[in-house]
Order: structure tokens, then sequence, then C-alpha cells
């Protein structure tokens, strides 16, 4: 893994947008892999700067998402459709045709899992995967204890993630119990892996990666297996490392 030291968000969220623009002018047709939560965020924002700019052409990518809520439907504000959609799609216009997030009402979760998975196959695979980290190492929604070796699936979500995620819902109650995430696997066979990570609440999460082992008990330790990791991180985050 690669680490890159950066003062705060604000050069983090820089930083990761220009990378994705590199990697978007190297390969046009690129298919990114994206991410939400608070992390991303402020990179979207800036990939907005970019692309006013004329800095960037993203008519000929393809996106895919790691994840969504079960049974949540696309127009509630809370779902992860929502937020890509207010946040990046709209924003950047991109096409309805080019954007792809897993159906979390789907009436069969398992048939809508594998379909998920032969979209991305059929699109090429992942060439730069957009990475946050959950404080319990989750990446997606790949809670702790998840096999290395998963695919797409439905995710039975922590009492400690559907906590960390209440902030965005009026109670703790309205947080979903369940997820559709891409697997352990679907992430490591992307060609190319962006994990952001910044504040105070991240910084034992993110000791753990850099200097614990291997283990499926912290999801995010399988990215020291591949061969294409950078992880930007700020001084917060990295307050203890
Ligand atoms: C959420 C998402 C993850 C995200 C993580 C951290 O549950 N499913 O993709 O990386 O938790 O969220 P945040 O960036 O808001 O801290």
């Amino acid at each position: 893994m690669k680490l890159i030291r950066v003062t705060d968000r604000e050069a983090l969220s820089v930083h990761a947008a220009e990378m994705i623009a590199g990697k978007v002018q190297e390969k046009p047709d690129s298919v990114l892999g994206l991410a939400t939560g608070g992390t991303p965020e402020g990179t979207y924002q800036q990939l907005k700067k970019i692309y006013d700019r004329g800095g960037i052409d993203l008519s000929r990518v393809t996106t895919f998402n790691l994840d969504e809520y079960a049974g949540m439907p696309k127009e509630h504000p809370q779902s992860y459709h929502a937020y890509m959609q207010h946040k990046v799609f709209r924003p950047l216009q991109l096409r309805p045709e080019q954007t792809h997030l897993p159906n979390g009402t789907a009436d069969d979760l398992e048939q809508e899992c594998r379909r998920y998975e032969k979209h991305i196959a059929a699109a090429g695979g992942i060439d730069m995967q957009l990475l946050g980290i959950g404080e319990n190492g989750h990446i997606g929604f790949n809670e702790p204890g998840t096999s290395f070796s998963s695919r797409t699936h439905v995710i039975q979500l922590k009492p400690s993630t559907r906590e960390a995620n209440a902030r965005y819902f009026a109670t703790i109650e309205d947080v979903p119990e369940q997820a559709v995430t891409m697997g352990i696997e679907t992430i490591m066979e992307s060609r190319e892996i962006l994990l952001l990570v910044f504040g105070r609440r991240k910084k034992e999460a993110l000791l753990r990666l850099l200097e614990g082992e291997v283990q499926e008990d912290f999801p995010a330790s399988v990215l020291k297996k591949h061969s294409s990791v950078t992880v930007i991180a700020d001084e917060e985050a990295l307050a203890d490392v």
C-alpha cells in the first residue's frame, strides 16, 4: 500500500479528485467504483470543480457503487441511490445508463447480487475503486468476519455500523438492518484502489490497517494483499501512526 499524507480533508479531496481525473484522462472509458458516506463527499465536490472547468470528460465512463441499504426505496433521502443522484450523477451530468447501484428493493436480493456481479464483469471489471473505511474496518458494507472470498451479497449490519450511520437518520431504528454490498473479492478484483481516511474518528481503524495483521476480523486489512492500493490520509487520522 502506498500512503499519501495530507494536511486535512480539503487536501485529501483535491488529491483524490485529481487521481480520478488522471485515471479518466488516461482511460476515457474507465469503469469507476464509487463509494458513499461522508468520506468521499469532498472528493465529489472537487471532481465537480474539475468538470466545470472542462478538465474531465466523463461521457464514456461507467460507474458501479459499492453498496445500498436493503429494503430502502431509491427515492428515500438516505438511500445511496439518492446520495449519488444529488452529489454525483446530476452535478457531473452522468447519464442513467452509465451508472449502477445494487437495487436494495429487488424482490429477490440473492438474484440481484448475481445480476450486479454479471454487470461488473460485462463492463470489463473496475479500473479504479474509491473506498472509505468504517470505524470497525468495514469496506463497502463488508462487516468484520466477512469472507475474503465473498462476492456481492446481502449483509446483516453490525449494531456499531448502524450507530455510526444513525447520524443521517431521524432515529437509529430507521437505519436498515441489512445491505447489499460488493464482496471483498469483488473489491479486490479492481485494478486499482483508492482508500480515503480522514478525521480523528478513523484513527484507530487506520492504525490497525497500517500496522495490524491481515485478518477477516478487520476487512480493510485485505487491501494489503492488493498490488495497487493508495491510501490518502490526513493528519488527524494519522495522529497515532
Ligand atoms: C458506510 C459505507 C461505507 C463507508 C463507511 C464510512 O457504512 N457503506 O462505504 O466507507 O460507512 O462512512 P463515512 O465515510 O461516513 O465515515
